[in-house]
């Protein structure tokens, strides 16, 4: 065993301190250091220990292995890798060990030795919800263990090529003096199955629990270590749940995944726009259509405003979600101040239908629509679709991918799009949707507005 040492660890952020202390240096949060002994391991070499040049490096063929869950494989990035380290977090009661449970009988299907660790429900328990999943997998083996030494020895009997571990704060190693969840056993419990992983080229997930602040607990350790991370999130109160992936060391970082979680499991949503929005039958004032593009997918959204009169002189409301609070605080500043709409005498509460969070800043222009709709109780035209970009000064900027989402908008038949000049511009007759929608190019916020609302 490596030498002990005592050190207080910020339970938050991992910060690690010689001495107590009060307040975190790191992340600045209150009584989260507590002392822990943890056996400072020294880093196992998985990979070699030589040097080499680049060019004698043999090129390894990374054959991607799909899950079969189309939306599950676009975050992964195509599927899982050989020796793919993945972490799962999201709130307890959002569907992760759901998710999990289900690719782990899908992947065991098709022909991969799969182990699912659980630390947090029996096996009756899992049973249970295998059975409301209609999950019927010989090969998909269940053990309900905690230690790791133990969990470690029967990977290695067994050597399975998928595992999942449900979760990484129930682990617990020996002679590591802190409790299960605590930082150092985080960082010992995910380093060694890492290590396990990664030398036996195995595909393992790792589920782990978020903090009220919405991030992972003992959270730089574990992103560090991993390839993928990965969160599972939604309104708890809605059925619709979404995978963003946070960090991908073998795709990309912008790609969601959309399900809805059912009476019989998490089901995949291909066509996620006509889900995040209400389909009001007729038009309501403050609410716009907005296009978004999350990875490689163009996604239209419904964007909600309510402007009501203040009661309170100094501190109007703001509440706002789904979009970036500081963003719309600018966007507000742009509307007061080009346009003239005397913002500082309302409250005002901003949504996105369907619980997303969009930060695309193409959803500026809409927001301000919105915004604008409600504060002179006037509908926009059913049909219509908004994007662009608004800088400082209330010019509409152009957005990438303009093809895309008019595509989208012609798909869903939208007969209207708003959308920045240059945009409108750069593209050819044929990419105009053969007519079927009217466009109407815009420069700035001013202009654009009256043309809607007669100022
Ligand atoms: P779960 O996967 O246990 O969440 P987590 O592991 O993230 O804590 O999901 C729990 C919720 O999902 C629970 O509220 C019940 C609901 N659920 C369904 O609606 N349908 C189902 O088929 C299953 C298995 C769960
Ligand atoms: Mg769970």
């Amino acid at each position: 065993m490596g030498n002990q040492k005592a050190a207080f660890v910020c339970q938050n952020c991992g910060y690690t301190s010689i001495k107590w202390l009060g307040k975190c240096p790191s992340c600045n949060s209150w009584n989260t250091l507590l002392e822990e002994t943890g056996s400072q391991s020294q880093g196992q070499h998985i990979w070699g220990n030589e040097p080499v040049a680049l060019s004698q490096i043999k090129e390894k063929e990374q054959k991607r292995f799909t899950t079969g869950i189309a939306e599950f494989d676009r975050v992964l990035g195509g599927g899982t890798v050989e020796g793919d380290v993945i972490l799962i977090g999201g709130e307890p009661g959002i569907g992760k060990s759901t998710l999990l449970l289900q690719a782990a009988a899908v992947a065991s299907q098709k022909g991969k030795k799969v182990l699912y660790v659980s630390g947090e429900e029996s096996l009756s328990q899992i049973k249970l919800r295998a059975d409301r999943l209609k999950i019927l997998s010989s090969s998909l083996s269940i053990l309900c263990e905690v230690s790791l030494e133990r969990i470690i020895k029967f990977i290695e009997e067994t050597s399975p090529d998928w595992i999942v571990l449900d979760s990484i704060q129930t682990a617990y190693k020996n002679g590591i003096n802190s409790s299960a969840g605590s930082v150092s056993q985080l960082r010992e419990c995910a380093s060694d199955l890492i290590q396990l992983a990664k030398k036996n080229s195995k595909a393992l997930f790792l589920i782990g629990h978020v903090t009220k602040e919405g991030v992972i607990a003992g959270p730089r350790v574990l992103e560090h270590m991993v390839d993928v991370v990965l969160y599972f999130e939604g309104e708890k109160t809605g059925p619709f749940r979404i995978l963003k992936t946070f960090k991908n060391r073998f795709g990309s970082t912008q790609e969601i995944g959309v399900f809805e979680m059912t009476e019989r499991g998490l089901k995949e949503i291909p066509n996620p726009s006509e889900i995040f929005m209400s389909h009001s039958p007729s038009p309501a004032a403050g609410t716009v259509i907005a296009s978004s593009i999350e990875g490689t997918r163009p996604l239209l959204v419904e964007i909600q405003a309510l402007v009501s009169a203040s009661m309170s002189i100094n501190f109007p409301r703001r509440v706002i979600t789904g979009v970036d609070y500081n963003r719309a605080l600018l966007l507000l500043a742009v509307l007061e101040k080009t346009f003239g709409a005397p913002l500082h005498k309302y409250d005002l509460f901003i949504n996105v239908v369907g619980g997303i969070k969009i930060e695309e800043t193409a959803v500026d222009l809409p927001l301000i629509f919105a915004i604008v709709s409600s504060l002179k109780n006037k509908p926009l035209p059913q049909g219509a679709l908004f994007v662009g970009e608004v800088g400082l000064s209330g010019e509409v900027r152009g957005v990438s991918n303009i093809k895309a989402r008019i595509k989208e908008a012609e798909k869903l038949g939208f007969k209207k799009c708003i959308l920045p000049d240059v945009n409108l511009s750069s593209l050819s007759a044929a990419e105009k949707a053969g007519g079927k929608i009217e466009y109407i190019g815009v420069k700035d916020i001013v202009s654009a507005l009256k043309k809607f609302f007669n100022n």
